[in-house]
């Protein structure tokens, strides 16, 4: 028995410069438990509730002040005493005290940093590793990271429809290999874009955020700047995209590029994209609302490319299920403040394991230096992460502690590599 003995959140800004919320748990053994919860921008209908105060007298009505008062009274007072190994019944007792479907009570954030901070006391109790405590003896395969090197969409004012352009080294033999390609990929960009006089400031995400022409530009500047770096597009490194395709579909049509596209035009405009570059993963290529579109879009590019569902399931078990018996995606991105304790994603990305999804570890846009995520892509072994570009540290420090890891398994430390997709590229 690991007791815990005190539970106390505070308000802390997040890479944005908005509140969030920090949670200390302290167990008997004097053992302290600290995590933070990120931020979404382009949120999805469909997540958990993210509590803010509303107060507009107070970060434009962004304060996390009653979410805080929710985790030192309320939930301190149900979880005081209880077993901090005893990770599923203290996430369930929190699921139970909120008692609404999508955590809007007690607010997500306040729940998944007492979550977070338990399973991190319990870890540091132990005397092991995050991602050893999650993942046991396990725990041993090193994400292929999905580094957005451009941003567009919410999260840069690029003026680009695309939300994220990635580029996945998969090629790499290590992971720390694949952190240097990417890192070089991205500075070879940056001079790239320099030279063509475009903006070379970065967007929420790291990445840059030059004002392009369209989609297709960004995509074929990235094939350059991996060419010019020294590597092989469609071999070494692959293209990706996350489209946050909801935040552009009003009305049963997609506003793209100017244009009003049904479902079917996306579909052959991705199948043209991915005919003429090396793109293998495309995440929230249709809206959130749109399921005919993503039967339809699995049936045609399915066997070609990884299609992620992020807005689509918001790590939600339910609507993955859903996502699953329809063939609807081949692959979830999963955040664990979709959803909001630990427990719960967990058994999110093992039903997607067990029907054969890919399993994207995912931060948020708005983040904190707090770098749980790196110990779960390795805990849960899902074989993918997407923290944002090598660049700007609540992004980079993800990155960082992966190297730790890499470092602390040593031997036994597994790249995923080009394996993980070789359904997708061995044809
Ligand atoms: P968000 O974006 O954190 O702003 O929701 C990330 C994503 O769409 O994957
Ligand atoms: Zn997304």
């Amino acid at each position: 028995m690991s007791e815990i003995i005190s539970v106390r959140a505070r308000e802390i800004l997040d890479s944005r410069g908005d509140p969030t919320i920090e949670t200390e748990v302290t167990l008997i053994s004097g053992v302290i438990g600290k995590a933070s919860v990120p931020s979404g921008k382009s949120t999805g209908r469909f997540e958990a509730v993210e509590l803010r105060d509303d107060d507009k007298k107070r970060f434009k009505g962004k304060g996390v002040l009653i979410a805080v008062r929710n985790v030192n009274d309320t939930i301190a007072d149900a979880v005081i005493g209880m077993d901090s190994y005893n990770q599923f019944a203290i996430d369930k007792e929190m699921i139970e005290l909120d008692g609404t479907a999508n955590k809007s009570k007690i607010g997500a954030n306040a729940i998944l940093s007492v979550s977070l901070a338990v399973a991190v006391a319990s870890a540091e109790e132990l005397g092991i590793p995050i991602y050893k405590y999650i993942g046991g003896i396990g725990g041993h395969i090193l994400p292929v990271p999905l580094f957005n090197i451009l941003n567009g969409g919410a999260h840069s004012d690029s003026g680009l429809d695309i939300q994220e352009f990635i580029i996945l080294p998969a090629g790499a033999q290590n992971f720390s290999e694949a952190l240097r390609w990417g890192s070089e990929i991205f500075h070879t960009l940056h001079d790239i874009l320099k030279k063509d006089g475009y903006s070379v400031s970065v967007g929420d995400e790291g990445g840059f955020a030059p004002r392009l022409k369209n989609g297709e530009a960004a995509i074929s500047y990235i094939k350059k700047a991996i060419e010019e770096a020294g590597f092989h597009p469609g071999d070494d490194v692959f293209i990706g995209l996350d489209c946050a395709a909801s935040s552009f579909f009003k009305e049963g049509l997609y506003r793209y590029e100017g244009k009003q596209m049904s479902s079917e035009n996306m579909i052959d405009y991705y199948g043209e994209l991915v005919g003429k570059y090396p793109i293998i993963s495309i995440e929230d290529a249709l809206s959130e609302e749109d399921w005919d579109g993503w039967v339809k879009l699995t049936e045609h590019l399915g066997g070609r490319v990884q299609l992620i569902g992020d807005d689509l399931y918001a790590t939600n078990p339910e609507r993955l299920r859903k996502g699953i018996n329809l063939s609807a995606s081949n692959a979830i991105l999963i955040k664990l403040n979709q959803i909001g304790t630990l427990t719960e994603t967990m058994r999110t990305i093992e039903l997607a394991k067990r029907n054969g999804f890919h399993a994207i570890v995912s931060h948020r846009s708005g983040e904190t230096a707090d770098t749980f995520i790196s110990h779960l892509v390795v805990g849960m072994n899902t074989g993918e992460i997407k923290a944002g570009a090598s660049s700007r540290g609540e992004r980079v420090e993800k990155y960082n502690e992966l190297l730790r890891i890499e470092e602390d398994l040593g031997e036994n430390a597994t790249y995923a590599g080009k394996e993980m997709f070789r359904q997708f590229i061995e044809k």
